[in-house]
């Protein structure tokens, strides 16, 4: 009744903004992310028929009432499915600051998938626990992956088709980097981002022209990468960041992630390009003030220099592509690797 899983957090590059389904968490539109190699939420879940409460530990300090509750409706979810009563103690640690907007919730609902449903008995293939880790936080469907992984919307009014595949591992392009940008003085969120999203539904003027323009960004940005193309990834990049921010300015009332820093970095990135006749980096940013900006390792010396001249810029952080969900220790199974993934669990 006990299990540990380790997930990493993920950076959209084609956003999910919207549901159409708020019961099924079912999102408007697709999506595609990297994960992230070098943060990760390690988290340990025991069901315990003599515990009179659910436990939750978050980076050693018992949780508050918000990220309590999110934690403990996602452990009713895996309760009723499994037919499990006992109480849960969860213990769960990021190797990276919770409340600086880096995507903590994906890699902690994916985490928590893996280690609630193996605690609980339940063997979930790798698209089930993506299924299952969306009801915690839309992004976290995609963090059960490694690499370059994208989020299906699907058609079906049941989600039976709403889930992550992955598109290529972590080692598809090992020269691509993202140098994670920190500025000071981010404010922590005023709103959840499930609840600002659907402000920009009902409000944003924009927003049904950026769903029109989404199915055919997608497919180019997949297939740019496909191709290991950064002359035509970082441009689509971008103009997908900016579609995103481009909507949330335009909610009513306008949502603004960004301060006067992260504006500037975006700034510096086009300079940057421009200076060198083509595109050498490409920003993007979620719902937050970080900005996460994509390199190639031979360009490297020149983005890192021109962004650590910003004023406010706290400091970069250099990350890869990185790896699946991992279950410590390993699942029993083929090969017992470890790995969310065992032969034909997709
Ligand atoms: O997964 P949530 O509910 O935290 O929403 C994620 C929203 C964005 O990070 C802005 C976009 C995305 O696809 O990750």
């Amino acid at each position: 009744m006990q299990a540990t899983c380790e997930a990493h957090p993920n950076i959209a590059l084609v956003k999910y903004w919207g549901v159409r389904d708020p019961e099924r968490a079912l999102p408007f539109n697709s999506s595609l992310s990297v994960t992230l190699d070098r943060f990760r939420t390690r988290t340990t879940v025991r069901f315990d028929p003599s515990l009179k409460a659910d436990r939750v530990v978050l980076n050693g300090t018992e949780a508050g009432p918000g990220p309590r509750d999110g934690v403990v409706r996602f452990l009713d979810r895996v309760r009723s499915t499994a037919r499990v009563n006992a109480f849960a103690d969860v213990d769960s640690d990021n190797n990276f600051p919770t409340a600086t907007g880096l995507a903590s919730s994906a890699s902690g609902f994916a985490a928590l998938a893996g280690a609630a449903s193996a605690a609980a008995g339940l063997a979930l293939s790798d698209r089930e626990l993506s299924r299952l880790a969306r009801f915690g936080s839309g992004s976290a469907a995609r963090s059960v992956f490694g690499g370059f992984v994208e989020w299906r919307a699907g058609t079906r009014a049941d989600g039976s088709d709403c889930y992550a595949v992955p598109l290529y591992p972590a080692r598809h392009w090992p020269s691509l980097v993202d140098l994670v940008v920190l500025v000071e003085g981010a404010p922590v969120k005023a709103m959840r981002s499930s609840e600002a999203m659907q402000w920009t539904v009902r409000s944003s003027p924009q927003y049904a022209r950026r769903q029109a323009e989404l199915p055919a960004r997608l497919a180019k940005i997949r297939r740019a990468i496909g191709a290991r193309d950064p002359d035509r990834l970082f441009p689509l990049v971008m103009e997908e960041c900016d579609s995103f921010r481009e909507v949330c300015e335009t909610t009513v009332p306008s949502l603004d992630y960004l301060t006067p820093t992260s504006r500037a970095v975006l700034a510096g990135v086009r300079e940057l390009n421009r200076k060198a006749g083509r595109p050498v980096a490409a920003y993007t940013h979620d719902a937050g003030a970080h900005v996460h900006v994509f390199t190639l390792d031979r360009h490297l010396g020149r983005v890192r220099s021109r962004l650590a001249g910003i004023p406010g810029v706290e400091r970069t952080l250099t990350v890869r592509p990185g790896p699946d969900l991992l279950f410590a220790p390993p699942r029993p199974g083929p090969g017992g690797r470890g790995r969310a993934r065992s032969s034909g669990s997709r």
